[in-house]
């Protein structure tokens, strides 16, 4: 949609400020593809009328996130900030430093237009809605890279299985099999993937929605953690730190693959490569086509200030209206959060990934099941678990516990 008639489309939307208010918004997207993405929502928020003061955090969530925090809770807030969808800001809107945000979703009709309705969840504490969801991504994706095969003279995986059983050649090759950058997160996002891929939904469900911790202990569980060490063996050549490093290595040919969230798509895209003849995207590694709505919310801290409020109310309705879900998801390779939009122009990978998403193969994101202190505790062990020799026994056992304590 042309920039003119957005403007136009907007205006007539949201009520146009007399003057620009400036909003300082923080996040964690730093990368090529990432930063394409959150410039479409700068360019929709100026061109609103208001102002859009970038405070962008390198590092990933893991390093923004308590910076966000300690920002809003030590009396130095911004005008809006993302989260994850989940729990993440629980804690901030129990403390009564977020904006209510109901007033907007009620006018712009929040509840009927957004899908699936477990977004919208995530965001209400005692019947109020706190945030803006803007994205659906999931992390549950296996990436390839189409000339490694080619190169080597054989077909590109269809699974994760073919990818592990055809290593030895890429290896072979002088190709590194699995690209993995080295913070936590990613290991830990990696692992999460093949819950559901290797040990299937049912025992995905068992342990993180029914929390059994006969199923988390037991034989599907344990060929997750066998996967995870094959993986650890297959990535024990990746020395990148950052995810889209990693993703740069399937991109450059140096590695055949990479699990990590479609967020990848943004990296692919910028590098102007074309999925199902470039690349090959797998989601639920091919083995079981489930996604996790995970993905991305903006909160807004309270700033008594009846001006920066309004602008406040103004960017919430403008990152869930139909223009900027189209501008900012097909940067983002992320999938929009109302299913009321033409994504015409989205790729093969986009478009696997809304079939998914319409055939209701969804999954509770991760982020909804454990509270954050289980998270971190897991991240850690994973952390332990992929730099060491640590047995995939001792790993799962640990695991447990690990659960165990969050119940
Ligand atoms: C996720 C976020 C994505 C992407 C990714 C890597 O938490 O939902 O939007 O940015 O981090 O930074």
């Amino acid at each position: 949609m042309k920039l003119t008639k957005l403007t136009a489309a907007l205006c007539a939307s949201v009520a146009m400020p007399a003057m620009a208010t400036e909003l300082e918004v923080t996040h964690w997207w730093t990368s090529g593809g990432e930063a394409a993405a959150v410039a479409e929502l700068a360019k929709a928020f100026d061109a609103s009328g208001d102002k859009w003061i970038d405070g962008a955090i390198a590092g990933g969530g893991g390093t923004a996130r308590p910076i966000m925090i300690s920002r809003i809770t030590g009396g130095d807030p911004m005008g809006a900030t993302q989260f994850n969808h989940g729990q993440q800001a629980l804690e901030l809107v129990e403390a009564g430093l977020m904006l209510d945000l109901t007033d907007v979703a009620e006018a712009n009709n929040w509840k009927e237009i957004v899908y699936p309705p477990s977004l919208l969840d995530a965001c209400t504490v005692d019947g109020k809605i706190y945030c803006a969801p803007v994205n659906i991504h999931s992390p549950e994706w296996l990436w390839l890279s189409n000339k490694v095969y080619e190169d080597i003279g054989i077909p590109v995986p269809k699974d994760w299985n073919e990818f592990v059983a055809t290593a030895p050649q890429v290896e072979a090759a002088g190709k590194i099999p699995l690209a993995l950058g080295n913070q936590p997160w990613q290991s830990n996002l990696a692992f999460g993937a093949m819950q559901i891929a290797v040990a299937g939904l049912d025992a995905w469900k068992a342990v993180n929605v029914d929390k059994n911790m006969d199923v988390a202990a037991g034989p599907e569980y344990a060929k997750v953690f066998q996967a995870a060490a094959d993986a650890r063996k297959l990535a024990a050549k990746s020395t990148v730190q950052d995810w889209n490093q990693a993703t740069n290595l399937v991109i450059t040919d140096e590695a055949a693959g990479q699990i990590m969230g479609d967020w990848a798509q943004g990296e692919f895209q910028v590098a102007n490569e074309v999925a199902g003849k470039d690349y090959t995207c797998l989601p639920g590694l091919g083995l079981n086509e489930y996604i996790s709505t995970g993905g991305d919310a903006f909160y807004f801290p309270k700033l008594d200030d009846p001006e920066k409020e309004a602008a406040q109310k103004r960017l919430a309705a403008l990152l869930v209206s139909p223009e900027v879900q189209v501008a900012f998801n097909l940067k983002k390779g992320s999938l929009p959060i109302r299913g009321d939009i033409d994504l015409s122009a989205a790729n093969d990978c986009m478009k696997k990934g809304l079939e998914i998403l319409a055939g209701g193969n969804i999954v509770p994101s991760g982020d909804m099941n454990w509270n954050p202190d289980v998270q971190k505790q897991a991240e850690d062990l994973m952390v332990e678990f992929w730099k060491s020799d640590m047995p995939a026994e001792e790993a799962q056992a640990k695991w447990v516990e690990i659960l165990k304590s969050g119940l």
